[in-house]
């Protein structure tokens, strides 16, 4: 991080007294009010961690050591055995709860349906039945391409009832990521829909599956959920309608028995390096994790509470808040489908309202964007069914903390800042909200179970003040590994610092000792709480036959945090649009992944051994006065960037 934006930073936050302590109404209810769970923690982390996961979950055997470290590698509860869709859905319909809801779904059109346990957990016996018949064996790999419907969360559980790890790819990402992801883990099977619903439209998403297995090698079947009612092609033999293979289903299957150390998912997430990573989760230390933080941190009481997470699941938020937690914890939850401004800007209060939510976690990003709606939006509904609220992806500012906390929260209801990323698995640094008072902007302390530090260049604890956000024991929700790519693992996260894992965040801890979340600090970019890499973006330019070279940045914007800064030289007299490039982007990545701005240049700064200097391209794009540029092997570059940036409007 350039240092004038931490001191920027620093400045900003000094401001912030504001403090909040948990109400006393919240309180009294609450599962943690005092610091107890804490002290549990610090005396005996290993201890703590296997009281919850013999207490949350049903396991089939017993496990024999709680953890083997041996740095990066971690294996948590060795030698037990559970299923994790048995945990999800068989306990609580054998407790009597099958008519309980679990989805209350919600389309974007406004159709709606209702899930009870037991209807979710005869679905997805009859879909780990349709996985089987169309060959699908324990360790296979399965990918997902769905929409928001209640079937993405029936294949993920059929998955992990019969043992075959899942691979969901969101499905804005483009046919070229699809096909990378299959590629990569050599799935064999495809579940995908005709298309889903987006501001009103229908999506396709049957043609860009259909590309993805042409460019890919190993997928045998499609499955295809209708929802779109959209017109598709089916391959005779290799594609399948799912409701035609569920109405033939047996609606039971037995759980398989699944290791701890069993891997449960992949997920792909963007690194440093344009190439995205398979990170790997297993079976027992991540079911502890998230149904643990599931609890706590959403003070979840599963006979009262309405939980909404607006995730996707095609994120890590989603299988974590959305599937395996709130599901292991017995919730009934919300699941909707398309955008929040569909009819209007006040579509979630509307599903707030309907609903009865009682909690609802959302993104930064989303709250900003609910500012510029105005407040009269929210106050069109009847939102004092919410008693808790939630926020995930990427630093909250001040003042989108206090716009929720006043116009979303009633002012009654706490806020749990959550910072975690897919490697974490679960939530790593969040208050816990009957017992910790908290600080708009802070993600505030660890939570309990969970050690992290902040760290100056030299690996030296800061007591106060910024650095860089490190993790010092192993917890069991981190990460396995990347797929097929050990050394990556090592390399990534644990070689920077000795005996740490780092994954890449600034962070500062305050006079209290209250941690704030500064951001990224690598070349990944955070952009509406997705993150992508530059290079990947980058790669996907000089895919293009026109463009010779690219640097791409994240600059500081008001709505998606940060924004996607291109600067592009072409080939030779070869000339291109900006539209076309922006298209061309959405078609290698996907929409999330296009340019907010391109900007053409004939060359780009570079140091003399050749390195593109990102720092400068930064300051061009958020219009700051350039630093040290000696180290420029032409210091021109810059200055005809800058003259550009000023002078001639940003082509958007
Ligand atoms: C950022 C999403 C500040 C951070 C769960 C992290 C946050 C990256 C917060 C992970 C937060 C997430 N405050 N920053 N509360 N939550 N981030 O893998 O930069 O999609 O490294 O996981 O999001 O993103 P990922």
């Amino acid at each position: 991080m350039a240092d004038e934006e931490r001191r920027n930073d620093i400045d900003a936050l000094l401001a912030e007294h504001r403090t909040f302590p948990p109400p006393d109404e919240f309180k009294r209810d609450a599962l943690v009010a005092d610091t107890d769970l804490y002290d549990e923690a610090s005396s005996d982390d290993e201890g703590f961690w296997a009281r919850q996961a013999s207490e949350l979950l049903d396991w089939t055997t017993e496990w024999t050591t709680i953890l083997e470290w041996d740095l990066p590698n971690a294996k948590w509860f060795v030698g037990g055995e559970l299923n994790v869709s048995a945990n999800c859905l068989d306990r609580h319909v054998d407790a009597g709860l099958g008519d309980k809801i679990a989805i209350h779904w919600e389309g974007e059109p406004g159709d709606t349906r209702t899930i009870t346990y037991a209807e979710l957990h005869a679905d997805v016996q009859r879909f780990a039945n349709v996985l089987k018949g169309l060959g699908v064996a324990k360790g296979d790999r399965v990918n997902i391409y769905l929409p928001m419907i209640p079937e993405a969360a029936v294949a993920m559980l059929a998955c992990a009832r019969i043992g075959a790890p899942h691979s969901v790819v969101f499905g804005g990402f483009s046919s070229q990521s699809l096909a990378d992801r299959i590629d990569d883990a050599q799935a064999k099977l495809l579940v995908t829909a005709d298309g889903g619903y987006r501001r009103g439209d229908v999506f396709a998403l049957k043609p860009a599956a259909d590309e993805a297995v042409a460019k890919s090698s190993t997928i045998e079947h499609i499955v295809v959920v209708r929802r779109g009612e959209n017109d598709v092609e089916m391959v005779e033999g290799r594609d399948h309608w799912y409701h035609e293979l569920m109405a033939e289903a047996d609606a039971e299957c037995p759980p398989e028995p699944m290791d701890s150390e069993d891997l449960l998912f992949l997920l792909y997430t963007s690194g440093t390096t344009g190439k995205p990573k398979g990170i790997m989760h297993s079976t027992g230390g991540y079911l502890t994790h998230v149904t643990y933080t599931h609890k706590y941190v959403f003070d979840f009481h599963p006979d009262t509470d309405v939980f909404w997470c607006t995730a996707d699941v095609g994120w890590v938020t989603g299988h974590s808040y959305i599937v395996y937690g709130p599901m292991a914890n017995g919730a009934t939850q919300v699941m909707y489908e398309g955008v929040p401004n569909h009819p209007g800007n006040d579509r979630f209060w509307d599903i707030v309202e309907k609903y009865k939510v009682t909690i609802l976690y959302t993104a930064p990003t989303a709250i900003r964007t609910f500012m510029k709606w105005g407040p009269e939006e929210p106050a069109k509904h009847d939102l004092s069914s919410l008693r808790l609220l939630g926020t995930v992806g990427e630093p909250i500012n001040p003042e989108a903390w206090m716009w929720y906390h006043t116009h979303i929260g009633g002012e009654r209801c706490p806020i749990v800042d959550t910072w975690w990323q897919t490697e974490t698995g679960g939530i790593m640094i969040s208050p816990l909200p009957g017992a910790t008072t908290t600080k708009p902007g802070s993600a505030t302390f660890p939570v309990p179970g969970v050690s992290a530090e902040v760290i100056d260049d030299a690996g030296r604890t800061v007591e106060r003040g910024g650095g860089y956000l490190t993790l010092t024991r192993p917890w069991p929700g981190m990460t396995r590994g990347i797929w097929g790519d050990p050394e990556r693992f090592y390399d990534t996260y644990w070689s920077r610092f000795e005996g740490r894992y780092f994954a890449g965040d600034g962070a500062r801890v305050d006079d209290d000792g209250y941690f704030w979340v500064l951001g990224r600090i690598d070349d990944v970019m955070n952009v509406s709480g997705h993150r992508i890499s530059t290079s990947e973006v980058e790669s996907a330019l000089v895919s293009h036959p026109a463009v010779a070279e690219a640097a791409v940045v994240g600059a500081n914007d008001p709505t998606s945090g940060q924004a996607i800064i291109a600067y592009v030289t072409t080939r030779g007299s070869a000339t291109v649009g900006v539209e076309e490039l922006r298209a061309h982007c959405a078609d290698q990545i996907g929409a999330i992944a296009k340019p907010k701005t391109i900007y053409f240049t004939p060359d780009l700064p570079k140091t003399r051994s050749g390195k593109i200097m990102r720092r400068l391209l930064r300051d061009v794009a958020e219009g700051r006065n350039l630093g040290d540029t000696t180290t420029l092997a032409d210091a021109t570059v810059v200055d005809e960037l800058q003259r550009r940036a000023t002078e001639t409007p940003p082509e958007e």
